[in-house]
């Protein structure tokens, strides 16, 4: 991002209260030598620690703020681990909130929201995507998921991640906020008990970074995932259909009529699939039945971090990089999106109006030997990790 517009965004979020005094903790009242040579200290950040409210069960959720020095802001609750808003500044330095969510656990609750089952910025698990009819064999046993999809088990059941309420635990030394969850034997169907902890951590350089790692006690399936939407127009469109997208995969998991691969593999070029370059994600939607929600299989099979999608949003010049150690990524468009929520800043989420980028294994492995394994057995730790890098730029970057 370049620096000449970043300190203006700085100062504006400050001016507008975006922010309270405690979020801008950082570096005050130092001598600028002591902020150079004592890197421990100028990289503690103040995270702020305020109510999102009650859940209908009457929990007290909280909700955490990172930020950092370029005027980066990541809201976090611990409902559902969800990111409930990022803030990054435009090409001009103006900051906008580039996903969609609400401003408390009432609206990741209302009954509209359960409905139509978006599941914003939430940590989807245990399972993240589909397993077929909610069944798959494992070491010789069959096992049984809630179906919550018409036949298919999608996003871990009935009450998956997203829906728990997670521990918090603030990292400021590292600009981080860790977040438990304990998934008991059973829940949802799953095999054994497992642990999941998702760090996310926000960077100088404004990546949201989210680290994901879990045991087990039994041998179960797993596949984590963050289901933001983004839109970086942040109100300067009126949907995300103009975005640029780029996604460095040369083929995609076919699926059938219920989004469940049929083990095919297939290449994505000459077809309205390739986002091998740059392209307006509204440019070929209406070749594809029912819009865009499809594995990606990433080209670069690289177990650590690489490329996995790119997005550049012309209005506004904001520009997103992301990052996996994933095998693959799922771009969803928005489809299910109907207009029936209004989020913050009074925002009304027509279809099309975010989408997703999901990095994931692919869908329903569990019953398909050929994709890559995501059986966890006890004695081995499940990590993988993503990270949304922001900044903003007056053209679309070279690929
Ligand atoms: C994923 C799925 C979609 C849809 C959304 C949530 O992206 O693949 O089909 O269920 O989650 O609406």
């Amino acid at each position: 991002m370049k620096s000449n517009i970043l300190r203006p965004a700085f100062l504006l979020l400050a001016g507008l209260g975006v922010a309270s005094a405690t979020l801008w903790g950082c570096n005050k009242g130092k001598p600028a030598a002591e902020t150079t040579t004592n890197t421990a200290q100028t990289d503690r950040m103040n995270i702020k620690t305020e109510s999102f409210g009650k859940t209908k069960e009457g929990t007290e959720v909280q909700l955490y703020t990172l930020t950092n020095q370029q005027g980066v802001q990541v809201k976090i609750t611990n409902y559902g681990a969800t990111v409930t808003s990022i803030i990054t500044p435009d090409k001009n330095g103006q900051p906008g909130d580039v996903v969609l969510g609400f401003d408390s656990v009432a609206g990741y609750q209302s009954n509209a929201f359960l409905k139509s089952g978006p599941y914003f910025g939430a940590i989807v698990g245990r399972y993240g995507n589909r397993i077929a009819k909610g069944k798959f064999t494992l070491d010789d046993k069959t096992y049984t998921l809630a179906t919550n999809n018409g036949e298919n088990h999608l996003h871990g059941g009935n009450k998956g991640f997203d829906k728990v309420v997670w521990t918090a635990k603030p990292m400021p030394e590292q600009n981080a906020l860790q977040l438990t969850y304990v998934s008991p034997d059973g829940e949802e169907g799953y095999p054994g008990t497992l642990t999941a902890t998702v760090i996310y951590t926000l960077s100088e350089d404004n990546a949201l970074k989210i680290d994901y790692t879990a045991t087990t006690d039994k041998a179960t399936p797993i596949n984590l995932t963050n289901h933001s939407y983004f839109n970086l127009a942040a109100g300067q469109a009126p949907d995300a259909l103009g975005h640029l997208l780029m996604l460095p995969a040369d083929r995609y998991t076919v699926v059938n009529a219920s989004l469940i691969p049929t083990g095919e593999l297939r290449p994505v070029a000459g077809t309205a699939m390739d986002f091998t370059k740059p392209t307006a994600i509204g440019s070929r939607l209406a070749q594809v039945k029912g819009g865009y929600d499809h594995n990606y299989v990433l080209t670069n099979t690289d177990s650590g971090s690489k490329l996995a999608a790119t997005v550049y949003e012309p209005t506004s010049g904001r520009y997103m990089e992301v990052f996996t150690t994933e095998p693959g990524i799922q771009f969803y468009s928005g489809n299910f999106l109907d207009g029936s929520l209004t989020g913050k800043n009074n925002t009304n989420y027509k279809q099309h109006y975010g989408f997703c980028l999901e990095t994931q294994h692919f869908p329903d492995s569990p019953n398909q030997p050929e994709f890559p394994n995501t059986i966890l057995r006890q004695g081995e730790t499940y990590k993988t990790s993503t990270s949304y890098k922001f900044s903003a730029q007056d053209q679309q970057p070279a690929q």
